[in-house]
């Protein structure tokens, strides 16, 4: 059994405080909708936490103008500026830890990690994918829904699971389903599920850092909700 450890530690100051603030750093590739649908769910209360970085794997991206208007900290680390996965993890690694994150979410992501990521944060890599995971795993959007569309299957959804060495296949932490209607394109079938994307992502969040999550074999089991 994991203990996946959430930085909970206040710093030299946290008895004056009370408990710090977790930071995020969330890292894009693209149009940032989940991006921003994490910044609203702060900025309502709806989640305590900062965002601490926002890291793109490419420049001039959206998701990098809505980090900026709001004053978080931006980096482009983009895989042709290293020599290898792992120069560009290492790079990774260290823009997270200068950010001092406590969780690292993955919105859009489209990068997969070399190992020394996942191992500088176990179980502290969030990521969300649009199905519901282990079907359609694999690949960027709209890839995962045009699959579901192609299958034929009624009910496909979103899920935020724990990011390991296997792509896609971490330990679960939520999902919702969106049913497949008979008139589905693949972009009306991706608007649906990026609506349920965008509830789930911030929730997903909040009951890490506060549901004391416990990772049994392929389970996540929280204390609370
Ligand atoms: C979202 O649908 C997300 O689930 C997907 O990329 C989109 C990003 O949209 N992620 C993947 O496909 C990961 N394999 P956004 O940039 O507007 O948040």
């Amino acid at each position: 059994m994991a203990e996946p450890g959430m930085g909970e530690s206040g710093g030299d100051n946290a008895v004056a405080t009370g408990p710090r603030t977790p930071a995020l750093g969330v890292l894009v590739s693209g149009r940032g909708s989940n991006l921003r649908a994490i910044l609203d769910a702060i900025a309502r209360g709806d989640l305590r936490a900062r965002a601490g970085i926002v890291i793109s794997s490419r420049a001039g991206v959206p998701a990098l103008e809505i980090a900026a208007a709001r004053g978080i900290p931006t980096r482009v680390i983009a895989p042709r500026d290293y020599p290898s996965r792992a120069a560009e993890g290492a790079a990774v690694v260290a823009a997270l830890s200068e950010a001092g994150v406590d969780l690292v979410v993955l919105a859009g992501y489209a990068r997969i990690f070399d190992p020394c990521v996942v191992r500088a944060f176990p179980y502290r890599i969030l990521n969300i994918h649009p199905s519901l995971l282990p079907a359609f795993a694999g690949g960027m959007a709209p890839k995962p829904q045009a699959d579901a569309l192609a299958a034929g299957v009624k009910l496909s959804g979103c899920t935020v699971h724990f990011v390991t060495d296997e792509v896609d296949a971490g330990p679960i932490i939520a999902q919702v389903a969106v049913p497949v209607l008979d008139d589905d394109t693949v972009e009306r079938l991706a608007e649906r599920i990026l609506a349920a994307e965008h509830t789930l992502l911030p929730e997903a969040i909040r009951r890490v850092l506060e549901g004391h999550p416990r990772v049994t074999g392929r389970r996540v089991l929280f204390d609370h909700r």
